[in-house]
């Protein structure tokens, strides 16, 4: 017996040498000391031996199981050990890959052109006035002296909205003017403002959307004429367009203005020559403007004896197009991610 206990020493302990993983020592040792292990079934033939024998042939049993223990324990910790290395070979990070930056976005273009003329007139002190998108009849309309039926309305291709709970008409407004009408109607003379925002026309091809953007601006004051119209209007194109281009007023028609103007402004793209942009013929129209009509001085209670103003109107969308130099109007609401990563600035 005493021969087999050493035999069993020795194979168990070369088995834990050669084992090659944790799963395999956990195997040796149910070999070993389980109910059913070897030296469990060595120890039941305990009691065959005689009185003298058995506590030595103990005593030797229970070096085994101390031994093979500790040889157990020692290979268990060098696998592991081994295990965590590898692990760590196959996870290294390269701590010197480049980042993976997270895209930035940008300003959107019209915005930015919103931004750039907000400016502008700030420093001609205009200060930035807004009104509601959703409007009534008589804010977009008539104080606007466009009474109904008149065939001006024909102009604006118009949102109808349910009517609100008074029963009155509403509408998405189809220009910034009716921000005039708000501002006269609850503040005093002398006035300066410009009205950037949104405005609907129900109009859809490849030069109009039917959501877009103006800037109006206007001025009550006593004594107000057309050259301080003009002055203003041409320095506005100089400063937003950084060139010194030619500016011309050609007469035109609006129901809120009197006398009314077109502007145009020698076109960026020839010099005036004429080429596509401008349709050959040397001139880009950027804005419409005209002194404000007395009947909607009447309408919101401005003596028009005492006061005279001007307005002028832009479309932002189109004066976007001509500074940055982009040929179609959809893009700027296709949301093309290589358009607005083009054209964005921070
Ligand atoms: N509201 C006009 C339009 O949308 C523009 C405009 C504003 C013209 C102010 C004259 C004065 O076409």
């Amino acid at each position: 017996m005493r021969i087999q206990l050493e035999a069993l020493q020795r194979d168990a302990l070369a088995s834990l040498q050669a084992a090659e993983s944790v799963a395999d020592l956990e195997q040796i040792r149910v070999q070993t000391l389980g109910k059913k292990g070897a030296l469990t079934q060595l120890l039941r033939g305990l009691g065959g031996v005689s009185a003298e024998e058995r506590p030595i042939l103990g005593e030797l049993a229970n070096a085994l199981k101390a031994a093979f223990n500790e040889a157990l324990t020692a290979r268990l910790e060098r696998l592991q050990q081994r295990d965590l290395e590898i692990r760590l070979q196959a996870e290294r990070l390269d701590v010197t890959l480049p980042g993976r930056r997270p895209p930035l976005g940008g300003v959107h273009p019209i915005t930015r052109a919103l931004g750039e003329i907000i400016r502008i007139f700030s420093g001609m002190g205009f200060p930035p006035a807004t009104g509601p998108e959703v409007e009534d009849d008589w804010h977009n309309f008539g104080a606007l002296n466009i009474p109904a039926d008149h065939p001006a309305r024909e102009m604006h291709d118009t949102f109808y909205l349910p009517p609100g709970p008074q029963g009155q008409k509403r509408l998405l407004r189809t220009h910034t003017s009716p921000v005039q009408i708000h501002v006269m109607e609850n503040r005093p003379p002398p006035l300066r403002i410009i009205a950037p925002g949104k405005v609907f026309r129900c109009d859809s091809d490849l030069t109009h959307t039917p959501m877009f953007h103006q800037v109006e601006g206007f001025l009550v004051d006593e004594g107000v004429h057309f050259g301080q119209l003009k002055g203003i209007l041409s320095r506005f194109l100089q400063l937003f367009f950084e060139r010194d281009l030619p500016v011309r007023f050609r007469p035109s028609f609006f129901p809120f203005t009197e006398p009314s103007a077109e502007v145009d402004m020698g076109c960026l793209f020839c010099n005036g020559q004429g080429c596509r942009v401008c349709k050959g013929n040397g001139w880009l129209e950027v804005l419409g403007c005209g002194l404000i009509h007395p009947a909607v001085l009447d309408n919101v209670g401005i003596d028009r004896e005492k006061y005279s103003g001007f307005a002028f109107g832009m479309g932002v969308e189109r004066l976007a197009m001509l500074k940055y130099g982009i040929q179609d109007l959809r893009l700027f609401f296709e949301n093309d991610v290589r358009f607005l990563e083009q054209h964005a600035r921070l």
